[in-house]
């Protein structure tokens, strides 16, 4: 489980090398409680340079591949980032109960926790239409939370509801996509999730305090 400490959690979608990529977050680690890493930390530096980046920053790192793949492959893909210093992983609920029973086995095994994916924070029509399904599925299969979005605050409140406070919920769509800062949290979320905003700002740091301020004084959240 993620430790929360701030509420933030940043989505570090950039496309930098490793030494600017540990400057950044060095830079602003006592702001986060958590990186979550991705497709352009695999397609740019590569698994080596998430190593390096998981060795470098003393934080959780949380790998957002939205996994959903066969079992196979899911549970190769769990045992890879296991050995990158990865903490936990994003999986996609519609993968079905089986594809994800084998990860999230071996995961528990690893010491690495699975977020579940059942909202998606624009479209995923889908997704709304069986959200107690998957809700239910996750909570049946032991993951440590659900990914649920921002941008959709009676899916926070409505999930938060089904799932009690056993589960961590972490909300993507903060600012740049719509979610108002700090609302997820009124909400129900446990972590806001928030990439652009804080990395295309002029000022980081500034960016990352404005946001964190909102959680701790929410104003007109619905
Ligand atoms: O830049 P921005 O704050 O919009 O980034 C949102 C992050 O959350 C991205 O990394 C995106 O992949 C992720 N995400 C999302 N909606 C989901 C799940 C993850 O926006 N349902």
């Amino acid at each position: 489980m993620i430790q929360r400490h701030t509420g933030l959690v940043l989505a570090f979608d950039v496309d930098w090398d490793v030494e600017k990529s540990i400057m950044f977050l060095n830079g602003i680690s006592d702001l986060i409680d958590a990186v979550k890493i991705g497709w352009y930390q695999l397609l740019t530096i590569g698994p080596q340079g998430i190593k390096e980046l998981t060795d470098s920053v003393n934080k959780y790192f949380l790998a957002d591949f939205k996994l959903g793949d066969v079992a196979h492959i899911n549970e190769y893909v769990v045992r890879k980032v296991y050995g990158l210093g990865i903490n936990g992983l994003i999986m996609h609920a519609v993968a079905g109960r089986d594809n994800l029973a084998t990860a999230i086995n071996v995961a528990r095994k690893l010491g690495v926790d699975v977020y579940l994916l059942i909202s998606m924070s624009s479209g995923g029509e889908l997704y709304d239409r069986n959200l107690d399904y998957n809700v239910s599925l996750g909570m049946s299969l032991g993951v440590s939370g659900f990914i649920v979005p921002a941008t959709k605050p009676n899916v926070v409140r409505q999930v938060r509801s089904m799932v009690g406070s056993n589960y961590q919920l972490l909300s993507p769509g903060v600012g740049v996509q719509g979610g108002k800062p700090g609302c997820a949290i009124a909400n129900g979320a446990d972590f806001e999730i928030v990439g652009r905003s804080i990395i295309n700002s002029e000022s980081p740091r500034q960016a990352a305090l404005n946001i964190l301020n909102a959680i701790r004084n929410p104003i007109s959240c619905s």
